[in-house]
């Protein structure tokens, strides 16, 4: 099957929404239930994709099974779409995504973005593992992503407007969405669980940050480090979706502590926090 350019993404998406589409009809035609087309999207960041054992009478589709989307080649990420339900409602999870440190250039990694938009999802719960940059965080803090600063040298819009951007100049002014934000407050608290807010900065990796780079994004205003959520934000936003992005602090950002970072210690984080980052999620997309 042939694999979507740069040029061509956006079209490729119409296909691939088309073919979950057929899916979940097929599925939901085999149990007799009714068709329901999810309007609120999950994204598992590293670590995280456990959350799926929340979600009942799952349908999962492997990316491989897609046409056009290419696989991830994390191993921390399983590669799949996962219907179903979670808090009441219909959601569709993706178990993993698509980063820039994998090789894939900017349009290849908000690929699903622009599937999910086809789809008719509205609402997109981003997820992710980041480095702390703010000193009041901890490893093992859960923040709200209330802005974020796209160093990834990259954005994901560029190019000719007929390729699908919908705004000449797309406004990035509340990405994330306050609504979400204060909904995901409110759930927080109900889970007691304290969540901070804070501003990400997206690097495109792989490497981790050196310290000078970490001084310099504090001054710059970053709570946050990672690889991920700033280019598939910037596209929902293109695409008039409500975001929340959610951060799980899964160790301090280099030169913080006088240690190296464990890529063990980000694994051990994630799963160790996976529990309450999902009963937040359920919370949160119960009352969406
Ligand atoms: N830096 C960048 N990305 C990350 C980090 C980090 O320290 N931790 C988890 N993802």
């Amino acid at each position: 099957m042939e694999k979507p350019t740069d040029k061509t993404v956006h079209g490729f998406a119409t296909d691939a929404a088309m073919y979950l589409r057929s899916k979940i009809v097929e599925a939901a035609v085999e149990s007799n239930a009714p068709v329901e087309i999810p309007e609120i999207a999950i994204v598992l960041g590293s670590g995280l994709g456990s959350l799926v054992d929340k979600v009942e009478n799952k349908l999962t589709i492997p990316f491989s099974d897609v046409p056009h989307m290419r696989m991830t080649t994390q191993r921390l990420h399983a590669g799949n779409f996962v219907i179903g339900k979670l808090g009441g409602k219909q959601v569709i999870v993706l178990q993993g995504r698509l980063h820039l440190y994998e090789g894939y250039s900017s349009r290849i990694v908000v690929f699903p973005v622009f599937i999910l938009h086809m789809l008719g999802v509205k609402t997109l719960i981003l997820t992710n593992a980041s480095g702390g940059i703010n000193l009041t965080y901890s490893v093992g803090d859960i923040v709200a992503v209330s802005d974020h600063i796209n160093f990834m040298g990259v954005n994901p819009l560029r190019g000719d407007i007929e390729m699908g951007r919908k705004a000449l100049f797309p406004d990035m002014t509340d990405t994330y969405t306050p609504r979400l934000r204060e909904l995901a407050c409110e759930q927080a608290k109900a889970c007691g669980i304290d969540l901070h807010e804070g501003v990400y900065i997206g690097v495109a990796g792989p490497s981790l940050e050196t310290p000078a780079e970490i001084r310099a994004f504090r001054v710059l205003g970053a709570d946050l480090v990672g690889m991920s959520t700033v280019l598939e934000a910037i596209a929902a936003r293109d695409c008039k979706m409500d975001i929340l992005a959610l951060s799980l602090v899964t160790n301090m950002a280099a030169g913080v502590l006088d240690e190296p970072i464990s890529g063990e210690e980000i694994v051990a984080t994630a799963k160790r926090r996976a529990t309450d980052l999902g009963n937040l999620i359920e919370g949160i997309v119960a009352n969406v």
